[in-house]
Formats: C-alpha cells, sequence, structure tokens
C-alpha cells in the first residue's frame, strides 16, 4: 500500500492550493487562446518548474513521486498546464540522466529556474515508429553537426527555449544510429512553424519545427552517439507515468464538476444523484481513478528506486487514457444538455483527455510493449 510521507502531503497540499488560485481559474482562458504565460510566470515564482531536478541545479530535489504529485494536483486544474510541465520534464530530464556534468552544469538551473524545455521525436511520418525518423545531424572533420530535417506535434514548441532533438547520425543503422542533440531556439536554420490548431490540450503549445543546415557543436550531443532512441524510450517510459497522473487529476476534476451538478439538478422531485442509474456513474469513476492512482504511485515509486519501468509504465499510459476518457463522457453524460455546452466545462476536459490515448505512445504501441513482454518466452 503506498503511503506519502509527510513532505509530500506538505507539498501536494500547496500545490493543491496553487492550482485552484492560478492554474484553474485560467483553463478555460487558454483553451480558447492557448499558452498562458502569466501561469508559466506563476509556476516558475512558486519554484514547480524545477521540482524534479536535485538541489545542487537549483532545483526543488523530488524524486519520481513528487514529481508525479505536482503533474497529478496540476492536472485538476488544467490538463494543459500539466502536460507542459510534463514535455518539459521529459526533456530537462533527458538531459539530467544521460548529459556530461558540464551540461548538467550549463542547462539544468536553466531548467530549475522556468527556461522551458521541449522533447522532439515525433515526425510527420514518423510517430509510432520512431526509429524511422529521417532528421538527419552530419557529423563534421571537426567534431561539429550540421542538423537538417524537422519535426512535428511537439509539446512545447513555440515557447521553448531548448528543444531535444532526435536525430539520425547513421542512417543505415536503424535505432542505433539515433543521436540526442540540444537545440537552442535561437539556431540560425531552425523554423517554428505555426501553433496546430488542436481538439483540446489548447493551453499547451504545439508546432512543427523544421531544420536547415543548423551548426550544433560537439558538446550539443547529449549521451554517446548512437545512442539517442534507448535514451528517448527511457524518457518516454517515466513521461507515460505522468500521462497516468493528467489523467487521474483531470477525472478527478471532471467528476468533482458532474458531482455538484448531479446532487443539486432536481428532476421528478428529487436530485439526480438520488437516482441509481446516476450514482452508479460516479461508484465505476471513483473505482476508475483509485486504480490509476495506485498504478501511478507504484510505477514512479519503481522509477525513483532505479527500476525499469517500460511494462508498468505502458499499462498505465493504457488504462488511464481509456478511463480518463470513459470518465470524461460519463460526466457529460451526467450534465445531460449542459454537459455538451461550453459553459460547463466538462466538454474541455472530454477533449483535453482524447490526447491522453495518442500521446506519447498512442493505446495501441503500449498495447506492443506490454503483450511483447507478456508474450515473451
Ligand atoms: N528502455 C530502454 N531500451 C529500450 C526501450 C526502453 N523503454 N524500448 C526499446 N529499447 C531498446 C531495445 O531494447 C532495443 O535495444 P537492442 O537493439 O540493444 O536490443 C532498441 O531499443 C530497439 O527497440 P525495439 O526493437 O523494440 O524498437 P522498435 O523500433 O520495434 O520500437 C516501440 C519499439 C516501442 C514501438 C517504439 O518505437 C515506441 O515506443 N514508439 C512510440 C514512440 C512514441 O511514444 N512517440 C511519441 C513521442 S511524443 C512526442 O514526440 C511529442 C512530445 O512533444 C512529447
Amino acid at each position: 500500500m503506498f503511503k506519502f510521507t509527510e513532505e509530500q502531503i506538505m507539498i501536494r497540499d500547496m500545490v493543491r492550493e496553487f492550482t485552484k488560485n492560478e492554474v484553474e481559474p485560467r483553463d478555460k482562458w487558454m483553451d480558447e487562446n492557448g499558452f498562458d504565460w502569466e501561469v508559466h510566470k506563476k509556476l516558475c515564482e512558486a519554484g514547480l518548474m524545477g521540482i524534479h531536478l536535485p538541489e545542487q541545479y537549483g532545483g526543488g530535489g523530488g524524486d519520481a513521486v513528487m514529481s508525479e504529485i505536482v503533474i497529478n494536483e496540476i492536472a485538476k486544474g488544467s490538463a494543459s498546464v500539466a502536460l507542459f510541465l510534463d514535455a518539459d520534464w521529459l526533456a530537462a530530464d533527458m538531459i539530467y540522466v544521460h548529459g556530461s556534468e558540464e551540461q548538467k552544469n550549463r542547462y539544468l538551473p536553466l531548467a530549475a529556474e522556468g527556461k522551458i524545455f521541449a522533447f522532439g521525436l515525433t515526425e510527420s511520418n514518423a510517430g509510432s515508429d520512431a526509429a524511422a525518423i529521417k532528421s538527419v545531424a552530419v557529423k563534421q572533420p571537426d567534431g561539429s553537426y550540421v542538423l537538417n530535417g524537422g519535426k512535428a506535434w511537439i509539446t512545447n514548441s513555440g515557447v521553448a527555449d531548448y528543444y531535444l532533438i532526435m536525430a539520425k547520425t547513421d542512417p543505415e543503422a536503424g535505432a542505433k544510429g539515433i543521436s540526442v542533440f540540444i537545440v537552442p531556439k535561437d539556431a540560425e536554420g531552425l523554423t517554428v512553424g505555426k501553433f496546430e490548431h488542436k481538439m483540446g490540450m489548447c493551453g499547451s503549445a504545439t508546432c512543427e519545427l523544421s531544420f536547415d543546415n543548423i551548426k550544433l557543436p560537439a558538446d550539443a550531443l547529449v549521451g554517446k552517439e548512437g545512442a539517442g532512441f534507448k535514451i528517448a524510450m527511457m524518457a518516454l517510459d517515466g513521461a507515460r507515468i505522468s500521462i497516468g497522473a493528467i489523467a487521474s487529476g483531470l477525472a478527478q476534476h471532471a467528476m468533482e464538476v458532474a458531482k455538484n451538478y448531479a446532487n443539486e439538478r432536481v428532476t421528478f422531485g428529487k436530485p439526480i444523484a438520488k437516482y441509481q442509474g446516476v450514482a452508479f456513474k460516479f461508484a465505476d469513476m471513483a473505482a476508475k481513478i483509485r486504480a490509476i492512482d495506485l498504478m501511478v504511485w507504484d510505477t514512479a515509486q519503481m522509477k525513483s528506486e532505479g527500476q525499469r519501468h517500460t511494462v508498468e509504465a505502458a499499462m498505465l499510459k493504457l488504462m488511464s487514457s481509456k478511463w480518463c476518457c470513459e470518465i470524461c463522457d460519463e460526466c457529460i453524460q451526467v450534465l445531460g444538455g449542459n454537459g455538451y455546452s461550453r459553459e460547463f466545462h466538462v466538454e474541455r476536459f472530454y477533449r483535453d483527455a482524447k490526447l491522453l490515448e495518442i500521446g506519447e505512445g498512442t493505446s495501441e504501441i503500449q498495447r506492443m510493449v506490454i503483450s511483447g513482454a507478456v508474450l515473451a518466452k
């Protein structure tokens, strides 16, 4: 059974309060207007941008459990802001886990103070089949690289200060020919496309990137040349826990709205919460949320202890995203016609939830990972 420490409870309560005051009131605005720099400023002021990084780099010293507590609480006010943090941490953590000491000293204090990072793997023709990316970084005689190609669907693009870009350094070597590079937003030859007009998660920025002969110094390489695919997969294993934490927070937010509505809305002389047909929906929702939570804390604990958690994170992402979509759908149903209206919020939660079944590896990819492990001899 998972039990939070006193420190974790303290941080949880602080972030819960922060979310209520600074994040939730902006969620509808972000849905209509996109990324909110005011919320970013507040996250920096509260010291939350770097809570996942060690204190020696200016961070808050939180482990994976602490990080997921923060993501989970933020998602109770805005799934978009939680997704923004997830993508930022996914990218910055690649430097923390695989970077040189010099890279850590240079970039992690910037991440802790609020500079934004983005993870660039997906391309317009290579999403699920990540090893099929076409972006290429050609090594020069002086050890530097020249990067060409492009990326699509990159969370935090357009607002990021640094991009962690996966590119082929040996196009003939498949997954073993991919490397990771740090590309600053002002690199000559980097073009950021227009913001995608998305179904949901509108408060998180998403653009295309194109690379035209970007010159990268030798020390832009993170980890060993050719290790980029594994570095990216390991990073995604961690980020998929965050998708579970977002799913739980978003589902709880939706259920709260639906619960208040069901207790107040009267039909045929009594609140609709008194009808078993409505009440049982809440039983199913609450049970699913508890199951998600237990998987989130258990998998985060595995990550904190340095255990490999590829399959557990895939299971968590698969089920939490599915249940979150189901819960948001049921919450719309509880609100009836009002649920379909933008005024009552739950339709936005439903649109946000759908991304969880797609981003950071579709549900089908999670099933490939899980079934591969289950059926292995
Ligand atoms: N941890 C460590 N190593 C791993 C690993 C993991 N989780 N997953 C794979 N590897 C290793 C394998 O062990 C193998 O190593 P060896 O050759 O030494 O044995 C190597 O990587 C290649 O593995 P596979 O043969 O399994 O690779 P594959 O090409 O068959 O792909 C896949 C496997 C699981 C389907 C993978 O392609 C995948 O996860 N695809 C989905 C990618 C994804 O999630 N994309 C979304 C990115 S999100 C984004 O870009 C947007 C954003 O802003 C966040």
